[in-house]
């Protein structure tokens, strides 16, 4: 099938989305010097997107992040996934809908909806499903809307791949190193050899604070166990609060930040650990996956239960992107911070 591309676009925001894996391709705007700067990691060549095994800008389903050696258990039942990533599931397995075609309904210039039919046992999974995502542009920012119905028992998770760097992805810094983060979280997860999300752990007096603006370059020149484990970086989920911004994440050199908001419980945070496998530089990008808790992880204390649907219950989610200049000539941005990198 042809990879076709849409665009979105209004005064501010143009963004390019792709029938292939609902991916999206292009996030541009201005930044402070009034050049065009693309936000998230892209290949040039269109037709790379078939293998994009770093999952650039996908949607990911229909289950985000990793199942401990593939095994679903819906209602006692046992379902074994795909091992895609050593003896565990991720993304949903091979082939699953980052790199499926969906089918592209109500176009305009501000929005597109992205559809597709899961059948029941595809990629292993229990039930018939119907997804759609919407992509909205209003002003400075872009909604994702993600739907799914089911007509029996499952287990869904989606979120969307991208690769953010605010820098523009051409001529200016690659590296993340000199954007800031501010995350609203107490709460993450630690990991286990294999990635998979081991126990929940306050953030405070760890690395892994960032309630007050970190510059990246500090976080990735710090010395710890979970860090290393995920080849130097973040691969993390983080525990927020639905419904409010929980993220901003700042460049000084191009002026640009870019605020989240979502009704997902959680984030995974991905620093583009392993993108020297695919000819890009490692931490050129950072992802915010917002969603459930990998691994349909329970927690009591924080409300954590897996997102299951049946032919009762739907699944419903958003997650806003929203972009802004920031006006440089704040303190904070004129600080040493930017000249020194
Ligand atoms: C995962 C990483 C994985 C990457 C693949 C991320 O969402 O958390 O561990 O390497 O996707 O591109």
């Amino acid at each position: 099938m042809k990879i076709k591309s849409y665009i979105l676009k209004n005064d501010f925001l143009e963004v390019e989305l792709l029938n292939l894996g609902a991916i999206i391709r292009k996030v541009e705007m201005k930044d402070k010097n009034g050049i065009l700067r693309n936000m998230v990691l892209s290949y040039e060549n269109i037709e790379d997107y078939r293998e994009n095994s770093a999952y650039f800008g996908a949607i990911i389903g229909r289950t985000a992040g990793r199942i401990k050696k593939g095994l679903l258990n819906i209602n006692g039942k046992k379902y074994q996934l795909d091992k895609n990533n050593g003896e565990n599931n991720l993304h949903g397995g091979y082939n699953s809908l980052s790199h499926k075609f969906w089918n592209v309904k109500n176009i305009s210039k501000n929005s597109i909806s992205f559809e597709i039919f899961s059948k029941d046992l595809e990629n292993f999974f229990p039930a018939n499903v119907k997804i759609r995502v919407d992509y909205i542009l209003d002003k400075n920012e872009l909604l994702i809307k993600y739907f799914a119905s089911a007509d029996k028992l499952t287990y869904i998770n989606l979120t969307n791949h991208s690769y953010f760097n605010l820098n523009g992805t051409k001529n200016l810094e690659k590296k993340i190193y000199n954007h800031s983060l501010t995350l609203k979280s107490d709460y993450m997860l630690f990991l286990d050899s294999n990635y998979i999300p081991k126990y929940v752990k306050s953030t405070g007096n760890t690395i892994f604070d960032f309630k007050n603006k970190k510059l990246l370059q500090n976080f990735f020149s710090e010395k710890d166990e979970q860090k290393k484990l995920v080849n130097n970086g973040l691969d993390h989920p983080f525990i927020i609060e639905k419904n409010k911004k929980f993220m901003k994440l700042e460049s000084c050199e191009s002026g640009i930040f870019l605020e989240m908001i979502t009704d997902n419980p959680a984030v995974v945070i991905y620093t583009g650990n392993f993108l020297s496998d695919i000819d890009f530089e490692n931490h050129s990008g950072i992802c915010f996956e917002t969603q459930e808790v990998p691994n349909l992880f329970y927690n009591k204390a924080l409300k954590i239960y897996p997102s299951f649907v049946d032919e009762n219950k739907n699944y419903e989610r958003y997650t806003k992107f929203i972009f802004n200049l920031i006006n440089y000539y704040e303190k904070n941005c004129m600080s040493d911070i930017c000249f020194s990198l």
